[in-house]
């Protein structure tokens, strides 16, 4: 078994995967958006290319950077996967490394989008202003940035939740256990997560890894995008473009130049 304190879910592009093979909530978020604004697009925190393979087939021009390498291997095995599967498609995705925070690309885009919780990485405010003023910097004129965050509901501390997860690619379903700590001060909360599963000769697979992402109020989220340099924000409460409320879950937004 992986060290928990050690093992950070980005290493394990597998595992990640089963986590997330059923979240489809942001696609046609992000694939309207991109049809809309057009190409290029830049993803930030592509991760092992879920909504990457999605925005592919528009045929979009699409940079893809990511700054893990477990996670940037499994994304450009999923494309070629996609080249191979659906030979007549135009794929034009390069996967790049590197970090939102430093980005230079020889690329002007259309749509710069950091989806599903990437700029929960980024804790510290400089680090937040970098991010946010380098994907300002990479927008041709009449470009929008995208992003969504969960909002977060603070459960009991340490209390753990059990789900039964359904059959990966290798027919292998399995139990998670998933358990969360709140640093107030910090704005961080701690996921632990452990994934058992039993393989095909009956021995138990156990992995486990742990996440940490610095939530976002929605007012520092406008704050942040105002100081980058954005004249317009539209945020959302869902990603179906509903108002932002008290029982939102989702905080997304849309911002202009
Ligand atoms: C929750 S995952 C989202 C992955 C993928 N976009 C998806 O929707 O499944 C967040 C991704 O952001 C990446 N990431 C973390 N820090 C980053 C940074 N400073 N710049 C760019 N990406 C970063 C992580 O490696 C991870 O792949």
């Amino acid at each position: 078994m992986n060290d928990p304190s050690r093992s950070a879910l980005y290493d394990d592009a597998d595992l990640y995967d089963r986590l997330h093979a059923g979240y489809r909530d942001d696609v046609d978020f992000y694939r309207r958006l991109a049809l809309d604004q057009g190409g290029p697009v830049i993803e930030l925190g592509a991760g092992s290319g879920r909504l990457t393979a999605v925005l592919a087939r528009t045929g979009l021009e699409i940079v893809a950077v990511e700054p893990h390498p477990a996670m940037r291997a499994r994304c450009e095995a999923r494309l070629a996967d996609l080249a191979r599967d659906e030979p007549d498609r135009d794929v034009r995705v390069r996967v790049v490394a590197g970090d939102a925070r430093t980005l230079e690309l020889d690329v002007r885009a259309a749509l710069v989008i950091a989806p599903f919780n990437t700029l929960m990485h980024l804790e510290r405010l400089d680090d937040q202003d970098a991010a946010l003023s380098s994907a300002r910097a990479h927008l041709a004129p009449g470009g929008a940035f995208a992003c969504d965050l969960f909002v977060p509901r603070f459960g009991a501390p340490g209390v753990v939740r059990s789900e039964s997860m359904p059959s990966g690619p290798d027919g292998l379903g399995g139990d998670l256990l998933l358990w969360q700590e709140h640093d107030e001060v910090e704005q961080v909360i701690t996921t632990q997560l452990r994934l058992d599963t039993i393989d095909d000769d009956g021995r138990l697979q156990r992995r486990a890894a742990v996440l940490r992402q610095r939530y976002w109020t929605r007012f520092e989220l406008e704050r942040a995008l105002a100081s980058a340099g954005f004249r317009s924000t539209r945020l959302f409460g869902d990603l179906g473009r509903g108002p932002f409320t008290a029982a939102s879950t989702v905080m997304a937004a849309v911002a202009r130049i």
